[in-house]
């Protein structure tokens, strides 16, 4: 099949890629020249594990191309992919202005039937809006699909490649058969795609994000309440996980969610809900805890160094909102930065991939390393902000030496409490006795 995708931020980029990798024929247009030019040559604008190869493949094999030409881009294309931001505007909706003006744009330039599809996550009742912006100049046949995206950064192209399901919002057979013979190379081992209207389609995405966030959340408030009646909060993870009915994932309690997805998602369904009338009451407990959660740790430092961190240094072990991934939007470890930077503290901070986004938004506010251990030396104390595997299992005879006191503050539980206490350490978790 001939795909245009617009716009190569991160959905785009993977589904682009992607679908090039199973034999179709792929033209992404961006409107960042610079981008596009790079991409041209070869390099690929976001860290992800394994997309590099498949970029680099698909180019050279001539399967997946750039322009900055919304016309070239679409020409003899049978489906359009809208892979636009809608970043939260003001008031916590999504905005859509990107996606209606190459919804307008599109209309005059289309030559044949096309499904234009909405891949980016967008409020309930878009595709409509989408159908209606294009129909005003359209002089061919078109539908417009619903199919949100579900994967995570860190394990985008394996969750496209192999994903749980495919959701399709249209009531077009037309649209139908063309994103069935789409997807059907992804979904060989039975995983099914299920057909729905756009609204509900677009819901979907909503409310997955929502009730992941919210699982999360619930961990986040039995963790802290475990600290109160001295359980732990990981041997809970495990009673109740085993359950199928709840089953063993997302139950990971910490210093709350971030990324670019969860914090927005939720805020914008809340505002869906509030423009329907209903009150949509978990989803504001949710956004309330997790702001609390991130900066939980705070409270316990400040105990610890007696209320006065100015002049203490900390090593901050990760920075990215998650591990694999150099992604820092709404991450916690920001948001440490900041209280610990205000409360006169020094910080210096370790992360594989994150770094340079980091810098980029704080400057000299803190400093940076080549590797964790220069982090510790001369530090006051270890906070450890994202659970990247390298931190698991550090050598603590080198941390020792390092770190001018014995403690941890660990927003993400990587160590278990008898094995820390062994290496003579004060360790603060979350959900845990300390
Ligand atoms: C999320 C969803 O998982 C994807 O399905 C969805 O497609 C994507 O948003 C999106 O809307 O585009 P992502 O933001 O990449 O993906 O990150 P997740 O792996 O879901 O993690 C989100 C946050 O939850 C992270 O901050 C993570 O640290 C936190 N988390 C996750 C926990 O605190 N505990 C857990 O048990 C799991």
């Amino acid at each position: 099949m001939r795909i245009a995708v617009i716009g190569t931020g991160y959905v785009g980029l993977v589904t682009g890629t992607c679908f090039a990798e199973t034999g179709n024929q792929v033209i992404c247009v961006d409107i960042d020249a610079k981008k596009v030019e790079k991409m041209k040559n070869g390099v690929i604008p976001i860290y992800e594990p394994g997309l590099e190869e498949l970029f680099l493949r698909n180019s050279n094999e001539g399967r997946l191309k750039f322009t900055t030409s919304l016309s070239e881009g679409i020409k003899d294309a049978q489906v359009i992919f809208l892979a636009l931001p809608t970043p939260p505007g003001a008031d916590g909706s999504a905005d859509l202005k990107y996606i209606l003006k190459v919804a307008d744009d599109l209309g005059p330039i289309l030559e044949n039937y096309v499904v234009v599809i909405d891949k980016s996550t967008v409020p309930v009742g878009t595709a409509e809006k989408v159908q209606a912006a294009i129909a005003k100049n359209a002089k061919v046949e078109f539908d417009v699909v619903s199919n949100p995206e579900f994967l995570r950064e860190g394990v985008a192209v394996e969750d496209f490649m192999k994903p749980d399901r495919v959701v399709i919002g249209t009531k077009s057979d037309k649209a139908k058969a063309v994103m069935t013979k789409l997807y059907a190379p992804l979904v060989r081992q039975g995983n099914p795609v299920i057909f729905m209207d756009e609204r509900s389609a677009e819901m979907t995405k909503y409310a997955a994000n929502a009730f992941l966030a919210t699982k999360i959340t619930f961990m986040n408030e039995i963790a802290n309440l475990c600290e109160k009646v001295g359980a732990n909060v990981d041997d809970i993870r495990r009673g109740i996980g085993t359950d199928s009915r709840i089953g063993k994932r997302f139950l990971f309690a910490g210093i709350g969610y971030g990324g670019s997805c969860f914090p927005k998602d939720v805020q914008a369904l809340e505002k869906t809900s509030k423009e329907n009338d209903y009150d949509f009451k978990i989803l504001k407990a949710v956004m309330d805890v997790n702001e609390n959660q991130k900066t939980k740790l705070i409270p316990m430092i400040n105990e610890y160094f007696g209320g006065d961190l100015k002049g203490k240094t900390f090593a901050m072990w990760g920075l990215a909102f998650k591990p694999y991934t150099d992604d820092i939007r709404e991450a916690p470890a920001l948001y440490n930065i900041d209280a610990l930077v205000e409360a006169g503290a020094t910080i210096k901070a370790y992360d594989p991939e994150a770094m340079p986004n980091v810098e980029a938004l704080v400057g000299d506010k803190i400093t940076f390393t080549s590797g964790p251990y220069e982090a510790l030396k001369d530090a006051d104390a270890l906070l450890i902000m994202t659970e990247w595997p390298q931190f698991r299992t550090p050598e603590f005879e080198v941390m020792n030496v390092l770190l001018k006191n014995k403690v941890i503050f660990d927003g993400r539980n990587l160590y278990e409490l008898d094995e820390i206490a062994e290496k003579g350490y004060t360790y603060y978790s979350i959900g845990r006795e300390t």
